[in-house]
């Protein structure tokens, strides 16, 4: 009898037995070419020896010191090396386990500075419509996914949500892009004015969006709007990068290609690559500093915070990044995954868009090109595709709700970093034969 509380307590999974680069192979010996890194996550594959000698290495020096007692060498090294390229200004890193704790740091320390610095009526925050930023009680209140909210809206905390950036679906057809990314900020604004601007936190967003949408960039000249509109009224900009930082969009930071720096990033899945739990909040010196000067002592902490291993992991990490030149592979193969991605699916009557940026793909299914129409939820499109992928020996990451949180579809591409041209060819193929499969079924 199996004790574990599975995902799904009505699917049966499959063992994942071990790891060959961009392939986990089951206990059965079936190979899937891992398509979209898990969740994004294994941008460096699953067997970097680098990676894996680091952890050992700490492992045998030191695997674990709580950090209320002492700071750690790999800690300390791993920040040196975040801040090094770190969007401008930013001056220290709150280590965490994970996506959703460091939106958690980042929502608690955003409230605390404006504590500090003697602004404690501020206490809204506001997020966006089909974002996702982990499901923690705060991260999932922030989040404006209707379907993962709903049974847990008695327990979230009151968070007020604009429209997200989402130019396939909601930019009007008499509008210009400039004029689309100029509503959506005035949106912002109008929504701080409602709250009273000295009442805002925080505005919360993705930069690229990720699972719920389906890798979303934004148009151009948004963000520096939104950083417009955030600065006009003293409201901090975080932005979540848990799944679209650290190399997946072919830059560092998501952000470098928004020509913004926001006030806080969080950062998980490609900053440990899957081989420990971890995830940072980086913030700007200003904020440091006000905690700093004020009590000294930012009220939040976990036990595993800054753990060493899964610090020793991260630095290996991200140094692999810098010696095999990985993000500006991923900004280059990029261009040849879009175009066999367009080329293989781009004229499907099923496949409504194709849209992303260096290893970080979405393709959304709909049942009518031309009037965008979704298919009934009760189909499970995207569930589909997957189901068929999995056959195949290809991961891709599905999703529905793209829409409102219940209609439409799509499946992310993030494959990692490390992927050959061939298996480039091998993703598409099987996610073309896959995508074939569902709608000739
Ligand atoms: C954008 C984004 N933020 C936060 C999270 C939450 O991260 P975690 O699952 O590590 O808690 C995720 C996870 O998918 C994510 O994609």
């Amino acid at each position: 009898m199996d004790h574990v509380f599975h995902r799904n307590s009505k699917s049966a999974y499959p063992i994942a037995a071990t790891g060959e680069g961009p392939y986990l192979i089951d206990a059965a010996g079936k190979r899937y070419l891992d398509g979209s890194s898990g969740a994004a996550v294994s941008c460096l594959g699953h067997s970097d020896r680098d990676v894996i000698e680091a952890i050992k290495r700490q492992l045998e020096r030191l695997p674990y010191a709580h950090t209320s007692f002492f700071s750690t060498e790999p800690m300390e090294a791993l920040a040196d090396e975040l801040i090094a390229r770190a969007p401008a200004g930013m001056q220290r890193v709150y280590f965490v386990s994970g996506g959703s704790e460091a939106i958690e740091a980042a929502l608690k320390l955003a409230r605390q500075y404006f504590v500090e610095i003697g602004q404690d009526q501020r206490r809204y925050v506001i997020g966006r419509r089909q974002s996702y930023h982990g499901n923690t009680l705060g991260a999932l209140a922030v989040g404006g996914n209707m379907w993962r909210r709903q049974q847990f809206q008695p327990l979230l905390v009151d968070v007020a949500h604009v429209a997200p950036c989402y130019e396939y679906r909601e930019r009007n057809s008499d509008e210009t892009v400039e004029g689309y990314g100029r509503r959506l900020a005035n949106e912002l604004e109008a929504e701080i004015q409602r709250l009273g601007p000295e009442s805002v936190i925080a505005f919360v967003a993705e930069t690229v969006v990720g699972a719920t949408l389906g890798a979303v960039p934004p148009v151009p000249e948004y963000f520096r709007l939104v950083r417009e509109v955030c600065d006009r009224h003293g409201v901090l900009l975080i932005l979540d990068e848990v799944m679209c930082g650290m190399g997946r969009t072919g830059s560092l930071y998501a952000c470098e290609q928004e020509g913004i720096v926001p006030d806080m990033v969080c950062i998980a899945k490609g900053l440990g690559a899957g081989y420990q739990p971890i995830g940072a909040t980086l913030v700007q010196g200003r904020i440091h500093d006000a905690i700093q000067r004020g009590s000294g002592f930012f009220q939040h902490g976990h036990t595993y915070i800054g753990h060493a291993v899964a610090c020793a992991a991260a630095l290996a990490v991200q140094r692999t990044f810098v010696e095999r030149g990985l993000v500006e592979r991923v900004r280059s193969l990029g261009v040849g995954l879009e175009a066999r991605l367009r080329e293989r699916l781009g004229s499907h009557p099923h496949v409504g868009d194709i849209r992303g940026r260096g290893f970080f793909w979405g393709v959304e299914f709909v049942a009518e090109r031309a009037t965008k129409a979704t298919f009934d939820p009760a189909l499970k499109i995207n569930a589909r595709v997957k189901a068929e992928a999995l056959q195949l020996g290809l991961l891709c990451y599905p999703m529905g709700g793209t829409v409102d949180g219940v209609r439409g579809d799509h499946v992310l591409i993030a494959p990692p970093y490390i992927v050959t041209e061939a298996q480039l060819d091998e993703l598409t193929d099987k996610l073309g034969r896959a995508v074939e499969a569902t709608f000739s079924s």
